[in-house]
């Protein structure tokens, strides 16, 4: 399943990540606040429990979420979408993994993995605002998957259409939540007309 956004504010501050004149702190700004929109649309199907609260004026029925949240950024450039995430959901857990795409084969290239060894969540959510050709979101949830995690959400800012397809072959029951579908893949692996190196935008490398 492929989500969309099609939320306005989504669209309106995507627009302004593309832009060239965009830069490293207003990016990050703007990659945090995506990052939140898009969690909450994500996040719309989380189990809750009842429960009775004391208000000042009585009892109310109230909810509370009976499922535990990992978060996990694909370093470098998920990143930035942790912090704004994290502050609406406090006791989510973070686990870091660390990919980068090889130049010439495109492949992911694991260099970092702090992923528990056996499941402590419910549900895992895996950041990262590009989904190119895939491969990296596929081998997080790869390893996910070897330690046990059963419910896992792709949470990204852009997709190349090629990359959706790869990632629905290999992993179909995950959910894709995305911000836009861009048009191509170009031949360097960049996704056209997208936002350029999400990583180097954010830290002001490149
Ligand atoms: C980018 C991006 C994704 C990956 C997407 O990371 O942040 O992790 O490429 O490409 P894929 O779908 O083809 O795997 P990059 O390798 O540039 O590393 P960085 O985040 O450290 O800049």
């Amino acid at each position: 399943m492929v989500f969309e956004s099609k939320h306005p504010l989504v669209k309106h501050k995507l627009s302004l990540m593309r832009s060239v004149d965009t830069k490293p702190k207003k990016f990050r700004e703007l990659i945090r606040e995506v990052a939140m929109l898009l969690c909450y649309e994500a996040t719309a199907d989380l189990t809750t429990t009842e429960i009775a609260v004391e208000t000042p004026m009585g009892t109310a029925v109230g909810q509370d979420l009976s499922e535990k949240i990992g978060l996990i950024p694909i370093l470098r450039a998920g990143l930035g979408m942790v912090d704004g995430i994290w502050e609406m959901m406090p006791s989510a857990e973070v686990w870091h993994i660390g990919l980068y795409r090889d130049e010439e084969t495109l492949q992911p290239v694991s260099y970092y993995n702090k992923l528990p060894t056996f499941p402590t969540v419910q549900v895992c959510l895996v950041l990262d605002p590009m989904l190119a050709t895939g491969g990296s979101a596929i081998a997080t949830i790869d390893n996910l998957q070897n330690c046990g995690a059963q419910r896992i959400k792709i949470v990204g800012l852009q997709a190349a259409p090629e990359g959706i397809a790869a990632l629905q072959n290999a992993h179909p029951d995950v959910p894709i939540h995305i911000a836009q579908i861009d048009s191509h893949l170009n031949n360097i692996g960049f996704i056209v007309p997208g936002l350029g190196d999400a990583g180097d935008r954010q830290f002001g490398t490149g």
